[in-house]
């Protein structure tokens, strides 16, 4: 009977005693979680903590921050303000939740995963940003991005931009971010330049409507660049408008009519006389996977600017590139960071002139790996890694201000 009794009791402490070690084990992991989602500073390597506490938290005197953290206007930055989350954008992930995109051959598309992500833990990237799977619209963020760029040394934006009522197929329309955008970057003394993107029905002549329409809307905000006067404007793929069509459109304004600087795309060192014939004022590279094109292969660029004389040439120089979580299959075109060496060269690369103007590929398009834009380490996934940088968050942001003051332009 006692010997029941104690074996009994036994059993009950030890089922007792089991139910507490699974309870204290599921309040170990809930925690682990919500630390993961809440807050992904917290797990960012520790000798990087300071740094980013001190930089989400406290800038006590703005006057001294930017005394002390001078910009070149003459390096332009590519941003891209189309990313989207459940708070800021009618209940809908943007950009985020980029498909993963087919393959043009069908029997190629077959072999690779093509649904889309699901954010906030699986992102149409091979990076995750500090700042979370944030939206373009929310004032913290356009705060944060614009000290982030300060703190780059890169003093001029480049806004990716599309007419209102348009925009790429996974974005939605941004024109009406654009003064907000001015007045956070007036507020940390950065300046707004246009990139136009390659919207429905693209012509010459309602490319030169649109940057009118800029000109009227925010040409007389102070965060407005200007350029010699001008406004400027960087055209995405401008050769797929007919030089004739250009031609036709830029002559046609008289040179004191002329308010706007048109930079055009170029692939290769050749396409620099026709860009100039028609009408451009200066040419861009963009691309920044080295070697994509002949005119984002760093090598040429000096042999380029002798090519193209008759108008500038602005490099685009950029930290490596990756766009396999939206282009599965695209894997060829990667260019790995390599420890921030890979930007070093780019940056040596860009032919030495006073008075050049450099542009960044880029702050943040996260889809194809170019962002400079802080990213964390996530060890909390099971099934996804995301890239990290080798020095901590702030490693690209650090750098670009290195390599930007290191030059004597
Ligand atoms: C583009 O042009 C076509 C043909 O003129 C027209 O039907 C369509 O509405 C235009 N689309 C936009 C977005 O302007």
């Amino acid at each position: 009977m006692w010997q029941v009794y104690t074996r009994r009791r036994r059993i009950r402490w030890l089922a007792i005693g089991f139910i507490c070690l699974l309870l204290v084990w599921c309040y170990i992991l809930y925690k682990s979680l919500a630390i993961n989602y809440d807050q992904p500073s917290l797990h960012v390597h520790s000798s990087s903590l300071t740094t980013i506490s001190s930089f989400l938290y406290d800038i006590q005197n703005l006057d001294v921050f930017l005394k002390h953290t001078p910009v070149k206007y003459n390096y332009h930055i590519f941003y891209y303000p189309w990313y989207g989350n459940p708070e800021y954008d009618a209940k809908k992930y943007r950009h985020w939740n980029h498909p993963r995109l087919a393959h043009w051959n069908r029997e190629k598309a077959s072999h690779y995963p093509q649904h889309s992500h699901i954010p906030p833990d699986d992102i149409g990237s091979n990076f995750y940003p500090l700042l979370g799977a944030y939206s373009s619209r929310s004032p913290e963020i356009i705060d944060k991005h614009m000290r982030m760029i300060r703190m780059s040394g890169a003093g001029t934006i480049s806004i990716s931009w599309y007419p209102p009522g348009m925009a790429d197929d996974a974005g939605y329309s941004w024109d009406d971010l654009i003064p907000r955008i001015l007045d956070g970057a007036e507020k940390y003394k950065l300046k707004l330049c246009f990139h136009i993107e390659p919207y429905k029905n693209r012509t010459a002549d309602n490319i030169i409507h649109w940057s009118r329409y800029i000109l009227r809307q925010y040409g007389s905000h102070p965060a407005f660049y200007r350029y010699n006067d001008k406004g400027f404007f960087y055209v995405y793929d401008s050769y797929q408008i007919p030089s004739n069509e250009w031609h036709r459109a830029l002559t046609s304004i008289s040179v004191s009519d002329r308010q706007a600087y048109f930079v055009g795309l170029i692939l290769k060192s050749s396409d620099c006389a026709q860009l100039a014939t028609s009408g451009f004022d200066a040419a861009y590279s963009y691309f920044a996977a080295n070697g994509f094109t002949e005119a984002s292969t760093s090598q040429r660029w000096k042999s380029i600017v002798d090519i193209c004389k008759s108008i500038p040439f602005i490099p685009s120089v950029g930290p490596g590139y990756i766009d396999t979580n939206i282009r599965p299959w695209n894997g060829e075109t990667s260019r790995a960071r390599n420890n921030g060496n890979y930007y070093k060269q780019m940056f040596k690369d860009v032919p030495d002139g006073k008075d050049r103007i450099v542009s960044i590929t880029s702050f943040n398009e996260w889809h194809e790996g170019t962002q400079i834009e802080p990213a964390i380490e996530r060890t909390d996934l099971k099934s996804i890694t995301y890239e990290k940088y080798h020095q901590g968050p702030f490693t690209y942001i650090h750098l670009t201000r290195e390599l930007i003051f290191a030059s004597d332009r």
